[in-house]
């Protein structure tokens, strides 16, 4: 049964946003000197995404900003997320050569936000690494972390006056293993079982190095947090008396979730379950070239502890079972050991992946706290996709919403997770990555057929509003004396 929108409480405080990504909505990409991005020249490419669809125009958010902030205000959002362009600031990666053009525009976008009381939350990578990163090895070179941390710091020097909520990465589990292992995402590549985990390391070395330098040298002075975000399914076994379904559950989070979360949250390590089923494999194997999880330098600063929040993707659930067998072939999946089973029970919306389970957040929530030591968590991305004709009125999309809060609200009420914010994904339909224009999941239906571009409030979007306007009027001062 679907809830009311007046059944759910949130603290005060509560932060109430929505997240877009540079590549999923600026277009613009070769204007006013931004350089190439991986994201660019996959699209560009034929036979990559469906119908060969590219983010080249997008949304225009980087011409129809003053668009994008009337949605926000619509939507009366206290918070906005939103990724830069590495490419647009800093076009071949390097702190060399800076692209004034780049900088006004975030700089419009962060002061508008701040004029209208909204607070920015800037990820400073979404998935577009700078073209000419990627042709020196990309997230598989080793100085690529130095190269990072440097864009960091400048992002921190130029706009750590007014954004005090950062996120490093998006991700790393998507970018390594869609992109490096699977070749579906940018840069396309096709490594299995090698790739994916010195690119997920870097990535971690990457986030680790631009923590330490927030810590060590803006902290003080601009008072902001630094984390970057997770995604993770939650995942249950398909059969909970079969210790084997139950092991190779263990094992899917440890891969998902616990890869890049033991390092940062528990034990400056990866999962030992990795360590040992990776090790185990490359020897079975015969691969001999060195370990295939790479291990933390003592020259690298510490990762452990380099996250101020639990930053959280969630979209879905899976059961799991475990393999009937194991093919003598390198990749990820065979390390994992987990074989995904949907549950027939959960309907899917648009995207075959997207199985919804509303109440998968709250048990991920709720082991997340058990897990990691109970951090503070904002979930910066949750959301639900249409494909097809086009549903304004988008009746499943607005009990997801409402039954997707109330389970964080029993997470925080009674399950005594501290959750401080809800980012829907996303503010309006975007660059849906290999799906094109084909899958939404905006608050905001943007009609690509049209050279405006125009945005309309689908009926989710109004919910959303009203659960937003409610929260305020409940917490609205009362007044005190005479
Ligand atoms: C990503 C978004 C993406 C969304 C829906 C998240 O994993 O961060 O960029 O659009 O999922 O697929």
């Amino acid at each position: 049964m679907s809830h009311t929108v007046d059944e759910i409480v949130f603290p005060s405080h509560f932060a109430w946003g929505a997240s877009t990504a540079a590549y999923q909505i600026e277009g613009a990409w070769n204007a006013d000197g931004k350089g190439s991005s991986i994201w660019d020249t996959f699209c560009h490419a034929k036979g990559k995404i469906f119908e060969d669809q590219n983010g080249d125009v997008a949304c225009d958010s980087y011409h129809l900003w003053e668009e994008d902030l009337k949605c926000i205000q619509q939507l009366g959002l206290s918070h906005y997320r939103l990724s830069f362009s590495w490419s647009r600031l800093l076009p071949d990666g390097t702190t060399q050569h800076v692209n004034p053009k780049g900088v006004a525009y975030y700089n419009k976008v962060i002061d508008s936000l701040l004029a209208n009381n909204i607070t920015p939350m800037v990820t400073l990578y979404h998935n577009d690494l700078p073209q000419a990163l990627q042709d020196i090895g990309g997230w598989k070179s080793l100085e690529i972390a130095d190269v990072f941390d440097s864009y960091a710091k400048f992002c921190f020097e130029t706009f750590g006056d007014r954004v005090k909520l950062w996120l490093t990465l998006n991700e790393p589990y998507v970018c390594a293993k869609l992109g490096h292992e699977d070749g579906i995402f940018a840069p396309g590549l096709k490594e299995p079982g090698v790739s994916v985990y010195l690119t997920g390391h870097n990535m971690l070395r990457a986030h680790a190095k631009a923590w330490h330098s927030y810590h060590t040298h803006f902290r003080q002075a601009q008072k902001g947090l630094v984390s970057l975000t997770l995604n993770s399914d939650w995942a249950e076994p398909l059969d909970p008396n079969s210790p084997e379904d139950v092991a190779a559950t263990e094992r899917y989070m440890a891969f998902i979730l616990g890869w890049f979360a033991n390092p940062i949250f528990l034990t400056g390590d990866y999962p030992e379950i990795m360590r040992s089923r990776i090790d185990a494999f490359s020897k079975e194997t015969g691969y001999s070239e060195g370990p295939r999880l790479p291990k933390f330098s003592p020259d690298d600063p510490a990762v452990l502890g380099t996250a101020d929040f639990f930053a959280l993707n969630y979209f879905t659930s899976r059961k799991v079972k475990a393999p009937a067998s194991s093919p003598r072939k390198l990749s990820f999946k065979n390390d994992q050991g987990a074989e995904e089973v949907l549950d027939p029970s959960w309907p899917i919306c648009g995207v075959s992946w997207l199985a919804v389970v509303p109440d998968g957040l709250r048990k991920l929530l709720k082991y997340i706290k058990d897990t990691y030591k109970s951090p503070t968590v904002y979930i910066t991305e949750n959301g639900f996709s249409q494909m097809g004709p086009v549903e304004m009125e988008d009746m499943k999309r607005c009990v997801y919403y409402r039954d997707t809060l109330h389970e964080i609200s029993k997470a925080m009420r009674e399950d005594g997770v501290d959750v401080r914010g809800y980012f829907v994904w996303s503010l309006m339909d975007n660059f849906e990555w290999v799906d094109g224009f084909g899958v939404r999941f905006g608050l905001f239906h943007v009609d690509f057929s049209r050279p405006e571009l125009t945005r309309t409030m689908y009926r989710s979007g109004r919910e959303y509003a009203a659960i937003i306007s409610n929260h305020r009027s409940r917490h609205k001062p009362t007044q005190t004396g005479r």
